[in-house]
């Protein structure tokens, strides 16, 4: 796996506020990775840091397993500092003002606003556009140069719906682009339906890291309900792939690990003809993790 960011023992104190409190990460190639935290708890700062627009006290990072250099934070692109758009001027001619900025060259704009789903709007003025469609933009514009990593600061902030629903969708397919992606997000739901890596901070110390998948899958189980309950119970003991059996009211919950679902416990409770009148999936969401692991941090 290639380092994408690497991030050590990271610090940065305003007064006696510490904003950042020995903060390490790792960020990998392919990464949708997710900083995830209440309000306050670091994220912006440790964007800012990485960026090189702020200074950390202490502590240091490496981009592509090299310190920072200018040459690496151009093969970085973001958000946080969002270009100012001229209101009065066109998506495409924005995007020609930022490429000139940028020197990247104007070969990529009709690509990059293709990207973002604003191709039929390019010669459509900035002013016209929903919140939703500006953010697109934003992003646009930190495509140009094409860059190998993205940085996004909170991107569904203020967002309706379906302008949350299209910015997930974009990093989605950002990210099937082979690019690697950091984003910051003080919403659970959005670092579980589009993240594949994440870390929790809260005031600014790490207290989670690790895959989306793991939290998951860490406490899946399946419900499971039969007319012979005697028999499904027989058969659920010698099931090999059950962690552990939960009786509740009629039914059993059998926790199981991320190797096998409710297809494979129905297959194997028919070959053992035990007939299911009820059979589901649990899925925990990454908001109850959240909470214990919150409340384990507590503890
Ligand atoms: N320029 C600043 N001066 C003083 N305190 C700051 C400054 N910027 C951020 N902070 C403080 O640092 C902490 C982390 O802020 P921030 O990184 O913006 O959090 P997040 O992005 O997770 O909401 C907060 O307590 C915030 O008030
Ligand atoms: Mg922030």
């Amino acid at each position: 796996m290639n380092s994408v960011l690497e991030i050590k023992n990271l610090s940065k104190n305003y007064g006696r506020i510490k904003a950042l409190d020995d903060l390490s990460l790792e960020i990998n190639e392919g990464e949708i990775f997710g900083l995830l935290g209440p309000n306050g708890s670091g994220k912006t700062t440790t964007l800012g840091i990485v960026l090189d627009v702020l200074q950390p006290s202490s502590g240091l990072y490496k981009w592509f397993g090299q310190p920072p250099s200018s040459e690496s934070r151009k093969k970085i692109g973001s958000i946080l500092e969002t270009p100012c758009f001229y209101p009065y001027l066109s998506a495409y001619r924005n995007l020609k003002i930022v490429a000139e900025i940028k020197e990247c060259g104007n070969n990529r704009i009709d690509e990059v606003l293709e990207w973002v789903g604003l191709k039929d709007r390019s010669d459509d003025s900035f002013r016209t556009f929903s919140l939703g469609m500006k953010q697109r933009l934003a992003i646009a514009a930190a495509l140009l140069p094409d860059p190998p990593v993205l940085i996004l600061d909170e991107p569904t902030n203020g967002l309706d719906p379906t302008g949350i629903a299209e910015i997930r969708d974009l990093i989605q397919q950002i990210s099937e682009r082979g690019k690697t992606l950091i984003l910051a997000s003080h919403l659970l739901d959005e670092v579980q339906k589009v993240c594949s890596h994440f870390a929790i901070l809260r005031k600014g110390k790490k207290i989670h890291s690790g895959t989306v998948e793991d939290v998951l899958n860490s406490k899946n189980s399946i419900e499971v309900a039969a007319e012979n309950k005697e028999q499904l119970h027989s058969a659920l003991v010698e099931w090999p792939f059950k962690q552990g059996i939960k009786e509740s009211g009629n039914k059993y919950i059998v926790d199981i690990n991320g190797e096998v679902n409710s297809t494979d416990l129905n297959k194997y409770l028919l070959e053992n003809k035990v007939v299911v009148s009820h059979l589901t999936q649990v899925k925990t969401n990454l908001e109850q993790e959240f909470l214990k692991i919150l409340s384990e941090h507590d503890a």
